[in-house]
């Protein structure tokens, strides 16, 4: 797809993945809208990319997603493109998880994506895209890291069939699955400490490749181990 011009609803834009995505899709030339749980890191993100709209969400709450969804199309005069960066980790063994942390980590890396992106998709032009964060812990699941692992899987999943479906439309399913990346996820944790992680890739390093996927219609941002770089699919 064209960047120039687009419009694009960037979800979890209060996040530094979020907050990057949003402003390299402006620099791109992209008119955006944004949307976030923070009311001030909000409005702040809003004035600083020049006052563009914003809408307050919480991923969990599917009226509030489906609101959000209605005044982003309202504001930009419908959407060509939606980014859902918002997400939680957990960490600790599986055995001793928390159910209600285990809820969460599924409610906003799972079921809060997948009913946005249904709330979306009515209000998408054909011919656009749809941007979900996942990870690399989606194909290759990590110890201590069970929850995280398989709600990122489950997203990853239902975006390989959404895809299928959306092709009658061209419709874009871009899934990204960054390694480690230094935005300080690991320290907001809902349970548990971080393993030892190697240094995670820059967030530039993700914007750009989220940027020539949805540039290209591709299917996946993934690490390419050899080279330590992120590479389309
Ligand atoms: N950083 C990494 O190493 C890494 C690697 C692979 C994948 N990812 C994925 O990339 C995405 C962005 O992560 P990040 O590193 O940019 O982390 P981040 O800075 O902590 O951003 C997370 C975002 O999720 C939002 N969020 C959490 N719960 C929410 C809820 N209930 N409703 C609405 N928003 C909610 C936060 O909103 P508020 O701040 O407004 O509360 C924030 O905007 C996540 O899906 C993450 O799993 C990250």
């Amino acid at each position: 797809m064209e960047l120039q011009g687009a419009r694009v609803w960037v979800v979890g834009a209060t996040g530094v993945l979020g907050g990057a995505l949003a402003r390299g899709l402006v620099d791109a030339g992209a008119r955006v809208a944004v949307a976030g749980r923070d009311p001030d890191r909000l409005a702040a993100l809003a004035a600083d990319l020049g006052g563009v709209p914003a809408q307050g969400l919480d991923v969990v709450d599917v009226e509030s997603g489906r609101a959000a969804a209605r005044e982003a199309a309202q504001a930009l005069g419908g959407l060509d493109a939606v980014v859902v960066a918002s997400g939680v980790v957990a960490f600790g063994p599986a055995a001793d998880a928390d159910d209600a942390v285990v809820e969460e980590v599924f409610a906003v890396n799972t079921l809060g994506p997948m009913s946005l992106v249904r709330s979306a998709l009515p209000l998408l032009a054909d011919g656009g895209a749809v941007v979900l964060l996942s990870a690399v812990v989606a194909d290759a699941p990590t110890l201590h890291m069970a929850e995280y692992s398989a709600s990122k899987a489950a997203l990853s999943s239902w975006a390989s069939v959404l895809r299928r479906e959306l092709r009658p439309r061209r419709l874009a399913v871009l899934d990204v699955k960054p390694p480690h990346v230094e935005t300080g996820l690991v320290d907001r944790a809902l349970a548990g400490s971080p393993p030892k992680l190697p240094a995670g890739l820059d967030r530039h390093a993700v914007v750009d490749a989220v940027l020539a996927g949805m540039r290209t219609g591709a299917k996946e941002v993934v690490l390419d181990p050899r080279a330590g770089a992120l590479v389309l699919r």
